[in-house]
């Protein structure tokens, strides 16, 4: 008999629930901590995982009543939201999507986990993977943007910079959670935990796709999304992470839920009890209940109703102890103590400005005020994040702490020592509190440069952060008309976790960079892009709407029957904005510019299991050497069902000198231009499909050319 074997024969029924419960402890001034009864709980072998405490004494001392305090001795598992890094923040998830950049986003996971593994902690809840295509939702912030096939490159890069090569010598014991499971992005009006009622097309096609890639990456975990897909709540949702999740892809791993998410299946009317509520969630397939005790006090009575048999529960517990085993927790529970306050290294603290610096996407720039000239010898900085160390880490920072953060004012003096830079707040960044705004004026009196720094706080973004009217809060417009009316040229840097409606000050602005919320490096990344020791190279991984009445607006669409045509009234279209985002998916601007040409297919008919490999010409028409992102779009033109007018297939970046041109190449297997039928089966139809080439989803910027699949699947 092997360990878990043995274990398994040894555990009483509470000790089994136990490992299937996670405690969780509180955020306290000196840090994260237990309290008494969960540590009881943790002795009494009632408890076998840990949220939110990270740190090499604490994890220690918690570890240390697991494995020599209680009956069994088996070690805690510790997780934590180590989203987008854990002392040292990277940016936020939509931000680093920005990038395009699967290599980048592998780099800033693994830093992450070698961080967070010297602090104790052994699974991450994340990568988050949930397709976002409505910014009045407060988690795009945590998401990879709009795109299923993004989203994808996303999930496998994460995993495999978060877990690393497990199993092998020296790999970092660090395990990743794909959530939330599944179409959390749809929730109905951007509301937060809201139900979704989305067909099984739209779930095929765009929400599972990048779940799927976690699992075929090796995640080791997934948790399911708080809500009910038409009516039936994810942690109870046999169909999908019974039959397509565990089945259908494999997946063998833990299914945490999300926090008290079991309990709540009564609150959502599914449950009569936590008796119900336990039983459903187990026959789903949820491991571990997260906080709220539903497994430990319902389980038991669930037993005794034969609503659930004890089979079940030692499968659930038998994928809890193997994900301890994996994670080599039996063999080293205890975090070595040389790790004890070890400050991030200052390669993690490069990679933070190589990340911020790759995320900050120029949304316009139409007079070239950027990069600043070096003649400039006086610059205002003004507005509510312009000196906002606390307000550059974004909503789930992990261990991140506002003294370790480079500020926008930090950064820019920093960067132009010689320069007179100062700094006016102005306003508060919400509600009429402060109303400095004639300050503010008279400071930018002498000012050649104004750099207005303005946007959402971090709280207003992420989990439970939805919001109807996602504009600047408080008044900071009231800040940037008077800042505007001044008449000198404005730069402004927008803070926030999803395109914001700000379309008259993006018209009025001399140049507008989105820099989201980007970590810990933030000062310094901003300025690298202002001054141009960096050329900017982020393009939008979310359509930017002109209006939050467009939303949700997503290039991916289905076609019309009466496509818009502002001639023509009877078309799909609005009497009073253009039906055309402000700024497209893949949208971003250079301090260069680069040109296509000579787009050609290598074959024009495919069969399946071919490859369509395209070959684009790519020139740097512009002054300075730069970066660009070169897209690849299909489009099957006839198909038994309606298909997007554009989908994303391939992407490959490529970095031009001035004047520089390059044949760039990009290939997608031609099974991947099919869809799935009713039964999420791959099919791949013959008939003709567009091929379109560009730096962004807008077919007049794209090359196009056309292939034939002559035998499908
Ligand atoms: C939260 C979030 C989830 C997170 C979990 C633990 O409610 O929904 O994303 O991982 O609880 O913090």
């Amino acid at each position: 008999m092997n360990r878990i074997d043995d274990l398994l024969a040894a555990m009483t029924l509470e000790e089994k629930l136990g490992q299937l419960t996670m405690v969780s402890a509180h955020l306290t001034p000196l840090g994260p901590c237990l309290d008494r009864t969960s540590l009881a709980e943790i002795e009494a072998g009632r408890a076998g995982s840990v949220l939110n405490l990270w740190g090499v004494e604490r994890t220690r001392d918690a570890q240390r009543r697991a494995v020599e305090g209680s009956r069994l001795g088996i070690p805690l598992l510790f997780g934590f939201d180590v989203l987008h890094g854990h002392r040292t923040i990277f940016p936020i998830p939509l931000a680093e999507a920005a990038a395009f950049d699967p290599a980048l986003w592998e780099a800033t996971a693994r830093t992450a986990a070698e961080e967070a593994v010297s602090e104790g902690v052994a699974l991450t809840f994340a990568p988050m993977l949930d397709v976002s295509r409505d910014p009045r939702w407060g988690r795009i912030a945590e998401s990879p943007g709009e795109d299923p096939w993004l989203a994808a490159q996303f999930a496998r890069a994460k995993v495999h910079g978060f877990q690393g090569a497990q199993g092998a010598p020296g790999a970092h014991r660090f395990g990743a959670t794909a959530k939330h499971f599944v179409a959390y992005g749809a929730v109905t009006a951007g509301r937060d935990y809201a139900a979704i009622d989305i067909s099984d097309r739209t779930l095929y096609d765009v929400y599972l796709p990048p779940f799927q890639a976690a699992v075929e990456a090796g995640v080791n975990a997934i948790m399911p999304a708080f809500v009910n897909l038409a009516g039936i709540p994810m942690s109870a949702n046999r169909r999908l992470l019974q039959e397509c999740v565990r089945r259908r892809w494999g997946f063998d791993g833990v299914i945490v839920s999300d926090y008290q998410a079991v309990a709540e299946l009564v609150v959502q009317g599914v449950a009569a009890d936590l008796a119900e509520a336990a039983a459903l969630a187990l026959h789903a397939g949820i491991d571990i209940d997260m906080v709220g005790g539903a497994y430990l006090a319902g389980m038991p009575e669930a037993l005794a109703r034969g609503l659930v048999d004890i089979e079940l529960v030692d499968t659930a517990v038998r994928r809890v102890l193997s994900l301890k085993q994996r994670l080599a927790l039996f063999d080293a529970p205890y975090v070595p103590e040389v790790n004890a306050n070890r400050s991030p290294g200052t390669q993690a603290r490069t990679l933070a400005r190589e990340a911020a610096r790759r995320s900050l996407v120029l949304l316009s720039n139409p007079a070239a005020v950027l990069p600043l000239s070096t003649s400039v010898t006086r610059i205002a900085v003004i507005g509510p994040h312009g000196d906002a160390r606390d307000q550059m880490l974004g909503p789930w920072s992990g261990a991140g702490r506002a003294r370790d953060t480079v500020s926008v004012l930090d950064g820019l003096r920093a960067a132009l020592p010689h320069c007179d830079v100062g700094f006016m707040r102005g306003v508060d960044l919400d509600g009429d509190g402060l109303d400095d705004i004639r300050a503010a004026r008279n400071a930018c009196r002498h000012a050649q440069v104004i750099v207005l720094c303005v946007g959402e706080g971090v709280d207003m973004a992420g989990e439970g952060a939805s919001r109807a009217c996602p504009g600047l809060p408080g008044r900071q417009p009231a800040l940037a008309e008077a800042v505007l009316d001044l008449g000198k040229p404005v730069i402004v840097l927008l803070f926030c976790g999803r395109p914001l409606s700000v379309t008259r000050l993006i018209e009025r602005a001399a140049a507008v960079l989105v820099a989201w919320f980007p970590g810990s490096e933030a000062g310094h990344a901003i300025a690298d892009v202002l001054v141009g020791r960096h050329n900017p190279s982020a393009r939008l991984p979310v359509s930017w709407p002109r209006d939050v009445g467009q939303v949700p607006v997503f290039y991916a669409a289905l076609p019309s029957g009466r496509p818009a045509d502002p001639r023509n009234r009877y078309t799909s279209q609005y009497l009073d904005l253009p039906v055309e985002p402000l700024y497209c998916f893949g949208h971003g601007l250079s301090y260069t510019r680069f040109c296509y040409s000579h787009l050609r297919v290598r074959h024009t008919e495919l069969r399946a299991g071919d490859a369509l490999v395209a070959d684009v010409a790519v020139r740097n028409d512009g002054p300075r050497d730069g970066e660009e992102t070169v897209l690849l779009f299909t489009h099957d033109l006839v198909a038994t069902l309606a298909r997007p007018v554009l989908e994303l297939k391939a992407m490959a970046r490529v970095r031009l000198a001035a004047g520089e041109q390059r044949t760039v190449t990009l290939s997608v297997g031609v099974d991947a231009l099919g869809f799935r039928d009713g039964d999420w089966r791959p099919l791949l139809e013959p008939g003709e499909f567009e091929v379109l080439v560009g730096p962004r989803a807008d077919r007049a910027a794209c090359l196009r050319t056309t292939v034939r699949v002559v035998a499908g699947s």
